[in-house]
């Protein structure tokens, strides 16, 4: 039998995703023991494993070199890769925001061509050019965007905000929500159908386990 393959997130998401595949029977001892191996393989069910940068995760598994991945829907939405988004695991929850100083709150609409810093910029584009139809500019930044109004880099900023702590400590304000984000399972389109059964034990496993938390 070949080995099904799952891509999972380097950094944030790892131990909580390693868990709930732990709790689904899959042998992660391997990846516990804290080996330099950049594969890790459940031998008796045949299953391997990887951790690779986030936004690598949907280029994995589009390609079919991982069956599976495990990621946040942040990347998947930056990523835009063809793949099935099969279920929310509820974890490492947060939101897209619109943030910015708080004078802006109500007056996002006034500010013509206005500059956006993001790590996200298709995210960015998507939201202000189709979605509100305005045209802007998006400096990429590639980590600790809210610097970036408050240095006059830019007006906003387009980030995800968890326990909204950075904003406040920075002066900065949610000015508008762009999408709930949370660690998504994955699934490569050919996969689904040529290993569905052993994929559809492990969205089964992975779901049910999700009903018993939110049932406790
Ligand atoms: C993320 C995000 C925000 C912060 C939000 O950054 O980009 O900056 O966390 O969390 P909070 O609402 O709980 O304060 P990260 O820590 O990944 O670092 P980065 O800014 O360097 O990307």
């Amino acid at each position: 039998m070949r080995y099904l393959s799952i891509a999972l997130s380097k950094g944030r998401l790892t131990d909580a995703a390693v868990e709930m595949l732990e709790k689904i029977g899959i042998d992660c001892s391997e990846y516990r023991a804290g080996s330099r191996k950049l594969i890790f393989t459940d031998e008796s069910g045949k299953i391997r494993f990887f951790l690779v940068k986030p936004a690598d995760v949907p280029t994995y598994v589009e390609y079919g070199a991982a069956d599976m991945g495990i990621v946040g829907k942040d990347t998947l939405l930056e990523e835009g890769r063809h793949l099935y988004e099969v279920l929310d695991l509820g974890f490492a929850a947060c939101k897209m925001v619109v943030a910015g100083p708080a004078e802006l709150a109500g007056k996002l609409d006034s500010l013509n061509n206005k500059r956006v810093a993001t790590k996200y910029p298709r995210i960015a584009r998507e939201y202000f050019e189709h979605k509100r139809r305005e045209s802007i500019e998006v400096i990429k930044l590639n980590g600790s965007v809210e610097l970036a109004p408050l240095v006059g880099l830019a007006e906003v900023i387009v980030d995800l905000v968890e326990t909204g702590r950075t904003l406040k400590e920075n002066g900065l304000v949610v000015l508008e929500t762009i999408a709930d984000i949370s660690a998504r399972l994955v699934v490569n389109r050919v996969s689904a159908k040529m290993e569905s059964e052993r994929i559809n034990r492990i969205v089964d496993g992975l779901r049910k386990q999700l009903e018993e938390k939110h049932e406790a």
